[in-house]
Parts: structure tokens; C-alpha cells; sequence
């Protein structure tokens, strides 16, 4: 089928390219320059090119996100200009990609992603909303963005279930080819883990010497990640551990 990635040259949509192909698809990637091997421009922002990026798209990967920038314009209203451009006619699935604990998270990033969901459930267009946990290679970012010197402090008691980007890119690939599911799904990591014993573990993997300590977070973002809220309750799992992942 011909899919269309949004996000194409993100952190996933980049590893979805080779899976998507060797599934037999043919792949466009869009971002707002359109780089890469099938790339395409399309500004979720603006609306710019989007109609012409979706031209003819029978699957969609919906991946493209601005959380550093202004997600309620790029994720919530970009997403109600994808819902506008998509072709109607061709169009077999959307996945679009989420974060789980969307729902239950008070954290402003994680409100405008629940309220794209809302904007794809009541588009009408058969979707899946797949919602995944934090990939590997973004935690380690976090961690070494939150290391000062040779301490790294952590939120005590947070849970987490990280997962492998490969293993996120072959899942999408096998949803984006089943039917809609018209709601959500979750995929996470092989492993529950406390943020604490994460970090050691990345600590002594990619920074010896650096001191893990677990700090106390007050308030409802930190109860709903010491509750668990960002754990899958179900769904399927990736193979790749944490540790597997550090040791490349
Ligand atoms: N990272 C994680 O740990 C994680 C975990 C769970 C779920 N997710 C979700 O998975 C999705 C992909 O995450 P990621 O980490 O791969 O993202 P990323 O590396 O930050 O990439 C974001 C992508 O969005 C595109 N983009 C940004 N603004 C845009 C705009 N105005 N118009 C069109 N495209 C735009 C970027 O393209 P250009 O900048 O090249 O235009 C880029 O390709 C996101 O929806 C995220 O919420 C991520």
C-alpha cells in the first residue's frame, strides 16, 4: 500500500522507513523540508503542502510531534489539517502515535497529545490510537540532559517501562497493516523499572562515576508516575531490555 509517515525524520519515523518497505509498502516521508530517501514536505503548523503529501496515502503513520515548540499548533490543530487533507477515499488506517498515560498525566505536552486523540476519534476516519512508552534512546537524553556534574538526580519512586525504537517501528508496521481498532492500544518495553535503578544502570554504562540520586516529587505529576500511570496495562511488548540497549 502507499503510507504516508508524518514525522519522517524523527526518531521513530526515520526507523520506520526500512520496516514499512520490507513489508512491501511504498513509503513517503514528511517533515517540513521534505529530506531523505521518499521525502515529502508538509508543515502540520501551517498546512503547507499537507494536501499534496497525502495525496493517494492508503495507511498513514501519524508521527510527527513538536514538544519543545508549541504542540497545541503542531500536534492538536496540525492534526485537525491532516484530518482535513487526508484523502478520504483511499484512506485505510491512521495510527497515530502516542504516549501511554496521555490521559492520566497532568504534564502540558501529554494534554495536547490526549487532545489529538480526541481530534482523530472524532474525525470519523478509521484510526488507532497506539499509545507507546519512552524509547530507550530518549531516556538516555534525559538522563544525560538532567546529570550536573557528577550527580544525577531522579524522581524517587517513578515506574517506567522504556522500549527499543526498532521494536516500536516493526510494531507500528504490523498495526498500521491490521484493521482499525477506533481506539487506544499500548506497547511498551520487555521491563518494568523505578527511574532510580534505570539511571544506575545507564550511569554505569555511560558516565561512571556519576552519584544516582533519588529525589522526592511533590505534587499530581509526580503521585501519577509513582502510581504507575505511565506503565502499559496491557497490550504488547518489545524484546529489547534496557540493558541489552546499553550495551551498544
Ligand atoms: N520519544 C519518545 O520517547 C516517545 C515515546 C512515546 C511516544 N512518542 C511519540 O512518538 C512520536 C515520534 O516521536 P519522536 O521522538 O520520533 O519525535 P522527534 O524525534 O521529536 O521528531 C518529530 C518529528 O516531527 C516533525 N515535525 C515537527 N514539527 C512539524 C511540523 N510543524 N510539521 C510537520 N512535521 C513536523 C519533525 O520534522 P522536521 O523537524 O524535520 O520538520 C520530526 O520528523 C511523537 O508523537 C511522540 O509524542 C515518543
Amino acid at each position: 500500500m502507499d503510507v504516508l509517515v508524518t514525522g519522517g525524520t524523527g526518531r521513530l519515523g526515520q526507523r520506520l522507513v526500512g520496516p514499512l518497505r520490507e513489508a512491501g509498502h511504498g513509503v513517503k516521508q514528511m517533515s517540513r523540508r521534505g529530506t531523505g530517501p521518499g521525502g515529502v514536505r508538509g508543515d502540520l503548523s501551517s498546512g503547507f503542502d499537507l494536501r499534496a503529501a497525502l495525496a493517494g496515502a492508503e495507511l498513514v503513520v501519524h508521527a510527527a510531534s513538536d514538544p519543545q515548540g508549541d504542540p497545541w499548533q503542531v500536534d492538536v490543530a496540525g492534526t485537525r489539517r491532516l484530518v482535513e487533507a487526508v484523502d478520504r477515499d483511499r484512506l485505510r488506517h491512521l495510527v497515530y502515535v502516542s504516549i501511554v498515560g496521555v490521559d492520566r498525566i497532568p504534564y502540558g505536552y501529554y494534554r495536547a497529545k490526549f487532545a489529538a486523540e480526541q481530534v482523530l476519534l472524532a474525525s470519523g476516519l478509521p484510526v488507532t490510537l497506539l499509545r507507546v512508552t519512552q524509547f530507550h534512546d530518549f531516556v538516555d537524553f534525559l538522563l544525560d540532559s538532567a546529570r550536573k556534574g557528577p550527580v544525577l538526580p531522579v524522581p524517587m519512586g517513578w515506574r517506567v517501562q522504556p522500549v527499543d525504537v526498532g521494536d516500536v517501528a516493526q510494531h507500528v508496521v504490523d498495526v498500521v497493516g491490521r484493521p482499525a481498532t477506533g481506539g487506544v492500544v499500548e506497547y511498551g518495553g520487555p521491563e518494568e523499572l523505578a527511574v532510580a535503578d534505570l539511571a544506575r544502570a545507564w550511569a554505569a554504562a555511560r558516565a561512571p562515576g556519576a552519584h544516582v540520586v533519588a529525589t522526592p516529587v511533590p505534587g499530581k505529576l509526580g503521585s501519577a508516575f509513582r502510581d504507575g500511570a505511565a506503565v502499559p496495562a496491557g497490550g504488547e511488548k518489545g524484546r529489547r531490555t534496557y540493558a541489552e540497549h546499553l550495551q551498544h
